[in-house]
Order: structure tokens, then sequence, then C-alpha cells
């Protein structure tokens, strides 16, 4: 990479050319990629269950959290009147249920009853934590502030628990299926990929020139990660041509590249070794 510093910091530098200009609302979509979570909560002997993406930390002192949920949603109703609520985490176990929740209003259906998730009791507060999720965070409202069409609920933790597998100080980014759930968008998902360790220059090294030596080092090894997919890829379909079958228990499944449907492909029993 090269440096385009100038002596105004940069300002007067037209943007690098690959960039594209997106409308303003787009800055909410960059925002998503937190987890996305399931609020759930109970009034008057109803509960009620909506997927929410716009979650944040507020504060770390007191540690208040904030969820926004846009005025007419019969949650923003119930959480109003409820004045708690709690953050259940899925991970891609309950994706399909994740979207069809935000498919649908409490004030026509019982979510509970059309899903079936099987839920327990919260340690604090009045409202269903959902089972198969990955973490629970209950919270007593403290302020609500209506903010353009949604209302800011700040919550207070109460309560927080973990399925530890998924998260110890941190999500573990360990079993596929005890990852958290992210919402990028429209009816698509991801999840983390891997934990990266970033190290920063020591003490007496040139930072500018230990960090562009980074990004080389980060390029190089993304770099040999993709030429290794593309590679099994084209071996796995030349396989497929042949009519061979292939013994995909025998592929790291991170590396298995998207396959077309091709019914050839099949698993056969895992020999335990
Ligand atoms: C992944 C996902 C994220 C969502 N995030 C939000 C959000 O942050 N705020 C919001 O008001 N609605 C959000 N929605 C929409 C609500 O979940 C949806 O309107 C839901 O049906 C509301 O349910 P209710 O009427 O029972 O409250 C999201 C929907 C999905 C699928």
């Amino acid at each position: 990479m090269t440096s385009n510093r100038s002596d105004d910091g940069g300002l007067s530098q037209p943007p690098p050319e690959h960039i594209e200009e997106r409308p303003v609302t787009n800055a909410a979509r960059l925002l998503m990629g937190g987890p996305v979570v399931i609020v759930t909560t109970t009034y008057k002997g109803q509960q009620n269950a909506m997927p929410l993406a716009w979650c944040a930390p507020l504060s770390g002192d007191p540690p208040l959290i904030g969820i926004a949920i846009e005025q007419s949603r019969y949650s923003a109703e119930m959480v109003s009147h409820a004045e708690e609520f709690a953050l259940n985490f899925p991970s891609r176990l309950l994706l399909h249920h994740v979207q069809y929740l935000g498919s649908l209003t409490g004030s026509d259906i019982d979510k509970f009853e059309a899903t079936q998730m099987e839920t327990f009791g919260a340690r604090r507060i009045n409202a269903p934590l959902i089972d198969g999720c990955v973490a629970w965070v209950e919270c007593e409202v403290k302020q609500v502030i209506p903010i353009g069409d949604h209302l800011l609920f700040v919550g207070l933790p109460v309560s927080v628990q973990v399925d530890p597998e998924s998260f110890d100080a941190n999500w573990t980014v360990d079993e596929p299926e005890s990852r958290p759930l992210h919402f990028v968008g429209g009816n698509h998902y991801s999840t983390l990929d891997g934990i990266l360790e970033a190290r920063i220059p020591g003490r007496g090294e040139a930072p500018e020139r230990i960090l562009a030596e980074r990004i080389e080092e980060e390029l190089e090894l993304t770099t040999e990660a993709r030429e290794r997919r593309e590679e099994l890829m084209g071996k796995l379909e030349r396989e497929i041509e042949q009519g061979n079958v292939i013994d995909v228990s025998k592929v790291a499944l991170d590396d298995l590249p998207d396959l077309p449907d091709v019914p050839r492909i099949v698993v056969p029993e895992r020999n335990e070794e």
C-alpha cells in the first residue's frame, strides 16, 4: 500500500478510485454485524418475541445498553408498559426462527405458540428466555428516548447468562453451532469466521513501517487461504465430472466450497480413528 499522506492530513487527496458513494441510509446497514438478538417481553400475561439488530452498548458504568424499536411495533408498546425486556442471542440453529419471528407481529399472533419455541424463566424479570440461544441478558428499562421513528430503550442489565461453549470472556468463535448470528440485511445472516489476533508495533519500532508490513502479511495469509479453497473447489468439481463418489468427511468443513446439489456426493459414516 502506498502512502497518500500530505501536509493537510490527506484532506486535499481525492478518494481512492474503487470506492462508491451510497445513500446515507446505508449508514445503519454498515453498522450491522453485531449479534442479532431476539427481544422477549411479557405484558398483561402475553409474551412476545421480536428479532432486533439495532442494539448497542451505551455506558460502561453503569452498564447500560440500548435497543431501538420502531414506534409502531407491538414490542415497542409491550416494552414501554412492561419496563423490562430480555435479549436472547440465537445461534445458527435458530436462523430461520429469527427471520420468521420478524415477519409476524405479536398483535396478531402468539409467536411462541406458532413456533413452539421452548422457553425457560428469567432470573430477575418476567420475560421468557428462549432455549437454544447462546446468551441471555435481562434488562430493566431506565429511559425511553424517542429518536426519529424509533424509541430507544435504555436498559440496565440485571442478569446475564451465557453458554460457556459460546462465550467465556469474549465470544469463543468455536463450534459453528455455538457462534452468535449476525444480521447483514434482507434475509441474510453471517457468523464470525474465527479469531484474529492484532499485534501493535513495539516501543522503538517505526509504526508506519511495521503496520505496512502487517498489511502485506495479512494480504498474503488471505490470498493463500483463497487459493487453497479455489484449488479444492477445482479438484472436487473434476471428481464430480468424472462421476466419482466424494468422501466429504475427509474434507475440513470450513474448506468446503458451495457446491451444486449433486446426488453423487455422499457422506459416508465416519470411522472413529
Ligand atoms: C434480523 C432482523 C432484525 C430486525 N431488527 C429490528 C430493529 O433493530 N428494530 C426494529 O424496530 N425492528 C427490527 N426488525 C423488525 C421486527 O423484528 C419485526 O417488525 C417484528 O415483526 C416486530 O414484531 P412485533 O410487532 O411483534 O413487535 C428486525 C427484523 C429482523 C428479521
